[in-house]
Formats: structure tokens, C-alpha cells, sequence
């Protein structure tokens, strides 16, 4: 029994933020963003669109590449850091918005690393027979958690939405090889949005503080991030037996391109299997990967049957590699 990607969409909102527009805004410089993080320009979502809109978009797009209706859709999963509200989740809103009507669904909370874990569970599900279609979706509206005065952060982040159906189809030998998730609580603090939680309610002094932000140890993060995921490519490359020139395509969460390119000369791939649009997006948290995927596929990088090897960082810590067949 195989179980394959099956459609795949995106959502990108219109209004590009480029380098050259938060030289107006902090002091910084293009020349820095693009040697430090390979970012020139991200996409703002406008104040009416939340992040579940945005999941409903490319959500529709995916079920109309799949070729399916909303009704078939077994579990809807929405992984993000920017949820529309704390509940009800934002699952609930795509599940309505595309008439997932036999669906049961939830959002899974691990930032950056989002889509890895999503993609865990559905495999696992998909392994039981009542289940067909699963609509794994990564979005976020980082802007609206972004300090627009805090150059170290500001110039990182962008907004968007990717959506990717896996399913269960007899006639194909797709499906999931390997994977290595993890999780370290003991850096918590190098990577979080303070308040807004039962720890620090919002609150006048909150607000104050601009404690409502994502607040970021670049640096440090950076270096655990290299190793991270170098550990986690490794582990599933040696788990199948496999050799990184053997994969179509690696798609690493896209946060910076330098910690793209030192994990992937680390596990010994070539820069064409490396999928990068950090340049257009920055980083998009638990919709870079989403994102990616639909894109490889839409511009022919990707077909069914392809070896993807998918990995991600973010906070928490949270970690992981998946090593599919798509
Ligand atoms: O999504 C998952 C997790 N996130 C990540 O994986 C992100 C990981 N971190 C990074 O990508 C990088 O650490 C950054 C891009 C955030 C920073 O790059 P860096 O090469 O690690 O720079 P740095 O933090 O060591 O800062 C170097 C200098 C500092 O100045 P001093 O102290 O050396 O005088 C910063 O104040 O660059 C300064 N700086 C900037 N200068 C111009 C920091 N941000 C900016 C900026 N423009 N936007």
C-alpha cells in the first residue's frame, strides 16, 4: 500500500516588503540582509487576512490539484505559530471553509518544525484503512508577531501558506522511509514570543514591554540549528541505507540560506538537490516547507515517486527529517 502526495497548493500574500523598504524602517542594509541571511524581499498579509485565510487558500488549490472535494478529506492538520485565535484552532476554519465535512482536525504547535511533525502523524494515519485523504496545511502571519523595531528579528520574517494532501493509493510504492523528530526543552528561551500565554497574560505591561513579539538569539540559534539538522539528515540517509546523492531533492526549512548551504555541503548533496526560496519568502516558520513542496512540484522539480528528504528547526527546541518517497 502506497501513500503519495497527491496535491500540493500555496498562498503567498501580494504586498512584497523588500531589503531596500526596512532600510527605511531600521537601521540596516541590503547588502547585510543578503550576505547574512540570502533574504531580499517577504510577503506582508494585509491586516484583514489572518493566517487560517490564507491556510484556506492554498488548501483549495491543493484540492483542486489533487482533483478531490473538501468532503473527502479525512483529517485536516494546520501547523503554526501565528493561530488565528488560541481556540478555537485554526484547523476548524479551513475544515468549514472547504467543507471538510467528514473530518476531524487539529493544529499542531511546533513552530518552525511544523510540517515535519504534521507529516509524521499523517502517515500514521493514513496507515489505518479509514482514512484516505489528509490535508496537512503550514501558515502563519509572522508579521503580526514581528517587533518592527528590532533589526535583528525584523528582517527575517515573512508571511504565507502552504498545503499538501497525502493519500493512501494502492497502486503506487510511495510513502514515508524514514524519519527523526525531536524535541529539547532546555533552549526554550533562545526562541519564543513571551506573553500572550497563561505564563505572562496580555497585559498593559505587556504591551509595554513589546513582550508580544518574537524575540530571538540569532547566533545561538543559528549554531544549534547547523547541527540539528545535519544530525537529523544523517540519522535518516543512514536509517534507509540511502546516500544524500540519491535524494531528488532536499527541502530544508528556510530560515537562512547559510544554514542551508552548511547542512547540506555537511550531508554531502550537491547545491542543485537543494530547494532554496528563502530569497523570495524569508522565513515563513511552518509554512516554508509547505510552501516549498508546492512550488518543486508546480515547477516540475518534483513527480510522484521522487525521494525528498524534508528538514526542519525551530523553537522549543523542535527538530526533525523526513525521508519520503512522494
Ligand atoms: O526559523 C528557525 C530558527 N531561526 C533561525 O534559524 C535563525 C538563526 N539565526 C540566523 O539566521 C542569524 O544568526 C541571523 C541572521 C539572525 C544573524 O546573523 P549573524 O551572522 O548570526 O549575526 P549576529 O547576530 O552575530 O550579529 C552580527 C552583527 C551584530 O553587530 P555587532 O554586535 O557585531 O556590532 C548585530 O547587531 O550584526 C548586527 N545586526 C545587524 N546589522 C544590520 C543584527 N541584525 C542586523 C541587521 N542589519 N538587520
Amino acid at each position: 500500500m502506497g501513500i503519495r502526495i497527491v496535491g500540493t497548493g500555496s498562498y503567498i500574500p501580494e504586498k512584497v516588503l523588500t531589503n531596500f523598504d526596512l532600510q527605511k524602517m531600521v537601521d540596516t542594509s541590503d547588502e547585510w540582509i543578503q550576505v547574512r541571511t540570502g533574504i531580499v524581499e517577504r510577503h506582508i498579509a494585509p491586516d484583514d487576512m489572518c493566517t487560517g485565510d490564507m491556510a484556506v487558500k492554498a488548501a483549495e488549490k491543493a484540492l483542486e490539484a489533487a482533483g478531490i472535494d473538501g468532503s473527502e478529506i479525512s483529517a485536516v492538520i494546520v501547523a503554526t505559530t501565528t493561530p488565528d485565535y488560541n481556540f478555537p484552532n485554526t484547523a476548524s476554519l479551513v475544515q468549514r471553509s472547504i467543507g471538510a465535512v467528514s473530518a476531524f482536525g487539529f493544529d499542531i504547535s511546533a513552530a518552525c518544525s511544523g510540517m515535519i511533525y504534521s507529516l509524521e502523524l499523517a502517515y500514521s494515519l493514513l496507515l489505518q484503512k479509514k482514512y484516505r485523504y489528509v490535508l496537512l496545511c503550514g501558515a502563519e502571519k509572522l508579521s503580526c508577531i514581528t517587533n518592527w523595531q528590532d533589526r535583528n528579528t525584523c528582517v527575517l520574517f515573512g508571511d504565507g501558506a502552504g498545503a499538501v494532501i497525502l493519500g493512501r493509493d494502492d497502486s503506487c510504492d510511495s510513502g514515508q522511509i524514514a524519519s527523526d523528530l525531536h524535541i529539547d526543552g532546555n533552549y526554550r528561551e533562545i526562541l519564543q514570543m513571551p506573553a500572550g500565554g497563561s505564563r505572562n497574560p496580555a497585559s498593559h505591561e505587556t504591551v509595554e514591554k513589546r513582550m508580544h513579539y518574537i524575540h530571538m538569539l540569532g547566533r545561538e540559534t543559528f549554531k544549534l540549528a547547523v547541527n540539528a539538522m545535519t544530525g537529523a539528515c544523517r540519522k535518516v540517509l543512514a536509517d534507509a541505507g540511502m546516500e544524500g546523492s540519491q535524494v531528488k531533492l532536499v527541502i530544508p526549512h528556510q530560515a537562512n540560506k547559510r544554514i542551508i548551504e552548511a547542512v547540506a555541503q555537511r550531508i554531502g548533496v550537491q547545491k542543485e538537490q537543494v530547494f532554496i526560496n528563502v530569497n523570495k519568502y524569508g522565513n515563513t516558520s511552518a509554512a516554508s516547507i509547505a510552501i516549498c513542496i508546492d512550488e518543486a512540484f508546480r515547477g516540475g522539480l518534483l513527480r510522484t515517486g521522487d525521494v525528498i528528504l524534508l528538514v526542519a528547526f525551530g523553537s522549543g527546541l523542535t527538530w526533525g527529517a523526513q525521508l519520503l518517497r512522494a
